[in-house]
């Protein structure tokens, strides 16, 4: 259920020989999965591995070359505001903390008289009350992503797709973001992150999508994963090896 008690079915996401090309490479390569939701999915991989590639074309913001992709039948155009997406790094306005939440609410048409509650409350979950009159662009990193965080939840997404949440912030930041994380998923936004921190995701899992080269090798149950990964791509990953 969600923060106004209503129930939200959850969107499985059917992804199909699913391609990618771009500069006369296969980026992302024939990529099969369901994912039925209900539980938080962790991409992991080496670096380009094609873990922001998928989410962008999850998102909606890439369309693929070949193959279907579909939130309960719907494509990620047609999900609209279902879906929300945080950023690496984050892109906030020249405004106040508040403001940056009040313009998303403007810009998606929500009522004027109940944008203030609602901002409230976003600061409140963010943390962020005491900091609503200052400028966006003077908190520290990890404010920031907590604020990019509560702007793309304001609008209330039945999925938040995160890219590297935490990639540059110290402990009690990443403490915080993922402490968001896991409300927005105790309240039944379905999360869907890339990480480089393997600790995170064997904080934050469920499942796991291992990409290596743009190929699915792995969509695994994360105990499992973490403990007895069917790849010898997967297990050298863990250990931390550089993988060609
Ligand atoms: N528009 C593009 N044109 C050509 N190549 C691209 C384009 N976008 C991404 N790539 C390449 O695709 C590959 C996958 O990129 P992607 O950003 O998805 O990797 P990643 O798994 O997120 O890596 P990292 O861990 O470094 O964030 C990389 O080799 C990247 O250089
Ligand atoms: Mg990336």
């Amino acid at each position: 259920m969600d923060e106004r008690g209503e129930q939200r079915p959850v969107m499985p996401l059917e992804v199909s020989d699913l391609s990618y090309v771009a500069g006369g490479k296969i980026l992302l390569n024939k990529l099969n999965f369901r994912l039925e939701g209900g539980v938080r999915t962790v991409i992991l991989g080496p670096n380009g591995a094609g873990k922001s590639l998928l989410l962008r074309v999850c998102h909606g913001l890439l369309q693929p070359g070949s193959g279907n992709l579909s939130w309960a039948g719907r494509t990620p155009s047609q999900a609209g505001r279902d879906l929300a997406m945080v950023f690496q790094r984050t892109v906030l306005l020249r405004r106040t903390v508040s403001d940056n939440i009040a313009h998303t609410l403007g810009i998606m048409g929500v009522a004027r008289q109940e944008r203030s509650s609602r901002i409230d409350t976003a600061l409140k979950e963010a943390g962020l009350s005491d900091l609503a009159d200052h400028p966006a662009r003077t908190l520290s990193g990890g404010e920031q992503q907590r604020l990019s965080i509560a702007r793309a939840r304001v609008l209330r997404p039945r999925v938040l797709l995160l890219d590297e949440p935490t990639s540059n912030l110290d402990p009690g930041a990443t403490a915080a973001v993922e402490a968001m994380i896991r409300a927005a998923d105790a309240d039944g936004t379905r999360i869907i992150m890339t990480t480089h921190d393997i600790l995170q995701a064997r904080r934050l899992a469920d499942e796991v999508l291992f990409l290596h080269k743009g190929r699915l090798l792995e969509h695994t149950v994360a105990s499992k994963f973490f403990a007895d990964p069917d790849t010898s791509e997967a297990r050298r990953f863990l250990l931390g090896e550089l993988l060609e």
